[in-house]
């Protein structure tokens, strides 16, 4: 049951497409409270509750002990102290496996900041602050008409995804392979990549283009100079089996004569400042505007400009730079020169070396400067801070609406860096700028369950690390989990060690995991697009499924996938194996030299299983089958009519093979 309740005076986000009538929270039943003196929602947790969701943040698949800040931010550098990362998903279920029927979800609809408190202060408390005090509350919780084959936590999601609207849908050759990186400088640089996976019979269906492909950063726009056969690049991709998909940054270059700034002064597009001049700041082509997308007439402006690209064969796109990241307002940048001089030949002892200090960090993604902004949104003059959160998923929402009118027929590849909940109808997302390091990793698999409970199901990470020099063993064991997402782009940032599945050594390895991933798209295709016409999760902790078995409900580094299979991927570098925990007895399939094999039977219980560098397993749940395809070179090749189903048990139950044309709406309408 999905109640609503209003606080204050709260903007409207579009999150939710069908909202459920207002209730007074005086009515509401659940430990779900007010504080009177603080206005927070305060909710005591018991010793054994657990938290999920909050999509894209750092930590635990379960959030407690912590303070997390719904607040899109650009912070590529991020361990498990960050508050905010570049979505803002203020979506959580709390499970109290000791009384099931007290659980409940709640989604907190505001585009402003949002603090969730969970056992931070206190370690049984859990605090919800929204500091512009108005926001629309949405509780969910158990009602009779739970379906008696869903868990508790799978009942809440699917009511809550019912009500916000049916996830984007990915076109399937996107679940193929993509290579990426910052850095490729011209079109010899892309036939180069392409050259160096088919030398070596390594299957690729997608390269990204990054900044670079642009006339100075300049979006829609192309240069000609390192790219002056762009149009011929496309398609002589497609014909090897390639798509190329661009990125589009969110600020527009500006720069006099430049037709996407001309047009967006002339009409006024972009966002303002106090005094009603174009908000002027940096990002990578230094001074731009950014394009006020929560105005509908700049959206669907700034949406139709992807045809620019479309026309040149492209059908695919990554949104960047949308929280919107602000390298420097020009007013602030101003203030910092101004300033800098007071320090010119002053003795920098401790608290002057910090101010100067901070003087100078402190010019990107500054606070201030999100508070001198503002939107024209839905006919009010709205200061962007309060809608902050907006803008990534506006952004995201005008490209899908001019795609959709560029070629109604037809599935978009879109994903995009900021987000938040109502941006999952329009696209998918990638976790943004992560390193390579293990702990990002663990951090992918734990996100993904959080991320579907929010409807994003078309997602994944930058695998072996977008920043710092990845490894080889980290490159491989980053694979054998990226094999299992939707989106599957190794990417990697200007100046770091490349990482094209070629620059290593172990080439066979590489290969055995990519074959691995197309056997099994059969399978992770169906789970994605029968998630979308669920509602239901494709990736969900142990705990959704077993949830009277107390161990399961803790382990934090292993997933299911769709109904069927288990993964627990080796995340620990110099590690032979894992310790795995089996909830029940599960069978055990191994990708090895490219070849499938049934290892073998684990009972109940902690097991440890070896698992050797560039080989990946999943097991598959008692009285279920798995199908997996053939070895195909591009997605265009997989067949999900030729599968082999491997299965475990006496009654294994019969598996819904979904299928389709994977490019239309056909039945999705
Ligand atoms: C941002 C993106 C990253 C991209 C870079 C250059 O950092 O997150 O993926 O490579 O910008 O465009």
């Amino acid at each position: 049951m999905i109640n609503r309740y209003t606080f204050g005076n709260p903007i409207e986000t579009e999150a939710v497409p069908s909202k459920p009538s207002l209730t007074s929270f005086s009515k509401n039943k659940t430990r779900l409270q007010i504080n009177p003196e603080t206005c927070d929602l305060e909710y005591p947790l018991a010793k054994d509750s657990i938290v999920y969701g909050l999509g894209e943040n750092v930590r635990g698949i379960n959030k407690r002990g912590f303070k997390y800040v719904s607040y899109c931010t650009d912070i590529p550098n991020h361990s498990e102290d960050q508050e905010s990362l570049y979505g803002a998903h203020n979506f959580i279920i709390i499970f109290n496996p000791s009384a099931p029927e007290t659980s409940l979800g709640i989604f907190i609809d505001t585009p402003g900041k949002v603090i969730f408190d969970i056992g931070f202060e206190s370690l049984d408390q859990l605090t919800i602050s929204v500091p512009s005090g108005s926001f629309d509350l949405y509780i969910i919780s158990i009602s009779e008409n739970i379906s008696l084959n869903s868990g508790v936590a799978d009942s809440i999601v699917r009511e809550f995804r019912q009500h916000i609207g049916r996830s984007y849908i990915a076109p399937k050759w996107a679940f193929g392979y993509g290579q990426s990186r910052w850095g490729y400088k011209c079109s010899e640089d892309i036939r180069s990549v392409r050259d160096e996976y088919q030398k070596l019979g390594l299957p690729l269906d997608m390269i990204y283009l990054d900044i670079d492909y642009m006339e100075r950063y300049k979006d829609f726009t192309i240069d000609r100079r390192s790219y002056p056969d762009f149009e011929t690049l496309v398609e002589e991709m497609r014909a090897d089996g390639i798509r190329l998909i661009p990125i589009i940054d969110g600020g527009v270059k500006k720069e006099s004569g430049y037709d996407v700034y001309e047009e967006g002064v002339k009409n006024g597009y972009f966002c303002k400042d106090e005094d009603g001049n174009d908000f002027e700041l940096g990002v990578w082509p230094g001074a731009c505007h950014y394009p006020d997308m929560l105005n509908d007439e700049a959206r669907a402006w700034f949406g139709q400009k992807y045809k620019f690209l479309t026309d040149k064969g492209i059908e695919g796109f990554w949104n960047d730079m949308n929280e919107p990241a602000i390298f420097y307002s020009a007013k602030h940048l101003k203030e910092v020169f101004e300033s800098l001089d007071e320090y010119r030949g002053d003795n920098l002892d401790l608290n002057k070396f910090f101010e100067f200090k901070g003087l100078v960090e402190g010019i990107n993604n500054n606070p201030e400067d999100y508070r001198s902004f503002y939107h024209n949104y839905r006919g009010q003059k709205v200061l962007h801070d309060d809608v902050h959160n907006l803008f990534g998923y506006y952004m995201t929402r005008g490209a899908y609406e001019g795609l959709r009118k560029i070629d109604p027929s037809k599935r978009f590849l879109l994903f995009s860096r900021a987000s938040y909940i109502g941006m999952h109808r329009y696209g998918g997302i990638w976790t943004g700028d992560n390193a390579s390091i293990w702990s990002h990793l663990k951090l992918n698999l734990r996100m993904l369950p959080s991320l579907n409970m929010c409807g994003f199901l078309y997602i994944g990470a930058d695998m072996g690390g977008f920043g710092s020099n990845t490894t080889e063993d980290l490159m491989l064991r980053w694979t054998a989990l990226s094999i299992f997402t939707p989106l599957m782009r190794n990417h990697s940032a200007l100046g770091t060690r490349d990482q094209e599945f070629y620059r290593f050594a172990s080439t066979p390895l590489f290969k055995n995991l990519l074959s691995a991933r197309y056997r099994l798209v059969p399978y992770l295709y169906s789970e994605y697009m029968k998630s979308v016409r669920d509602n239901t999760m494709m990736f969900r902790p142990l705990g959704f499924v077993y949830e009277n078995d107390s161990i399961a409900l803790e382990i934090e580094d292993q997933l299911l996938i769709g109904d069927e299979i288990m993964i627990a991927p080796v995340m620990e570098q110099n590690a032979s194996g894992r310790v795995v925990y089996f909830p029940e007895e599960m069978s055990e399939i191994r990708f090895e030299d490219e070849n499938v094999i049934a290892v073998k039977k684990y009972p109940a219980g902690f097991h440890y299983v070896e698992l050797p560098l560039g080989a990946v397993n999943l097991f598959v749940r008692m009285n279920r089958k798995l199908p997996i395809g053939e070895a195909v070179a591009s997605i265009d090749e997989v067949d999900s009519t030729k599968v082999i189903y491997y299965g475990l048990g006496s009654e294994v139950k019969p598996y819904e093979l979904y299928d389709d044309d994977g490019v239309s709406f056909k039945e999705f309408g």
